[in-house]
């Protein structure tokens, strides 16, 4: 059997019950040589490799599962841009023939929503902006229907050293579209969720834009961006996106 599981954005207090009480019964633990140190704990055989070793990784897990029960481990949630449908799709294509079960974990958007008060309490898209494996025209076209349907929008993957321009072409167009409108996006950018060293801050479109060399130091790839609707707003120093209970039922009593 195996189980892919998400142990959550941080430290292993965000792991799921259920991801923890099967990753104390399998046999052995598959993950990425990053994630080793989040599961060392539970004492068992664990076999990682490397970035972009992720094929070999996950044929080597359904390889296993089929005499063991096998865990293979990715950060947030293993459905979220995680090695889940790859699990999947390499069982049917390669004729494994073995159980696969997806267990939910935590993602870093709900983790970082919560840590920047409530922005995602209506609806939004979640959009990586990673063009490894999704071309750059397609992202950016999920960028223009998200902000032509003002969802939130929760960006994953926004830079690294060497990946810097899909960030710098996705700002630039957020920019010129907000202020087409006169809108001024409320923009939440949260690093180390659920970590030791987590910490956000809370800017405007205008001002990443006007101070970007710096947030551009700051952002990496444990750093995760929401950009608010034209209804969000700060309450109390929190990033909120009403739900419209006012709307409806208090302003207009
Ligand atoms: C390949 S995706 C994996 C997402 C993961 N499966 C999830 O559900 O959160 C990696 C991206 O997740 C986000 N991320 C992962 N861990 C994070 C953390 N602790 N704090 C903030 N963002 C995080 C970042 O945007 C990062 O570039």
């Amino acid at each position: 059997m195996l189980y892919v599981i998400g142990t959550g954005p941080g430290n292993n207090q965000f792991i799921t019950k259920e991801a923890d009480e099967i990753l104390k019964n399998v046999d052995s633990i598959v993950c990425y040589k990053g994630y080793k140190e989040f599961v060392e704990h539970y004492g068992k055989p664990i076999h990682n490799t490397g970035m972009t070793k992720e094929i070999d990784r996950v044929k080597f897990a359904l390889e296993k599962a089929k005499t063991e029960n096998i865990a293979l481990v990715s950060s947030g949630d293993a459905t979220i841009y995680g090695m889940a449908s790859l699990a999947y799709e390499l069982n049917n294509e390669y004729n494994y023939d073995v159980e696969v079960k997806t267990v939910a974990g935590l993602s870093s958007a709900n983790m970082c929503s919560s840590i920047l008060g409530a922005p995602l309490n209506h609806d939004f898209a979640t959009i990586s902006l990673s063009d490894l494996l999704t071309p750059f025209e397609i992202i950016m076209k999920r960028i223009l229907c998200a902000l032509e349907g003002d969802f939130v929008i929760s960006l994953y993957n926004p830079l690294s050293t060497k990946r810097k321009e899909p960030f710098l072409q996705t700002m630039d167009f957020i920019k010129s579209y907000a202020n087409d409108r006169e809108i001024n996006y409320i923009i939440g950018i949260v690093k180390n969720a659920g970590r030791d060293t987590e910490e956000f801050k809370i800017t405007t479109i205008n001002e990443l834009m006007d101070n970007l060399e710096e947030f551009m130091e700051y952002i990496d790839m444990k750093t995760t961006l929401i950009i608010g609707n034209t209804n969000t707003k700060i309450i109390d120093s929190k990033m909120i996106t009403p739900r419209g209970y006012f709307n409806k039922y208090i302003d207009n009593k």
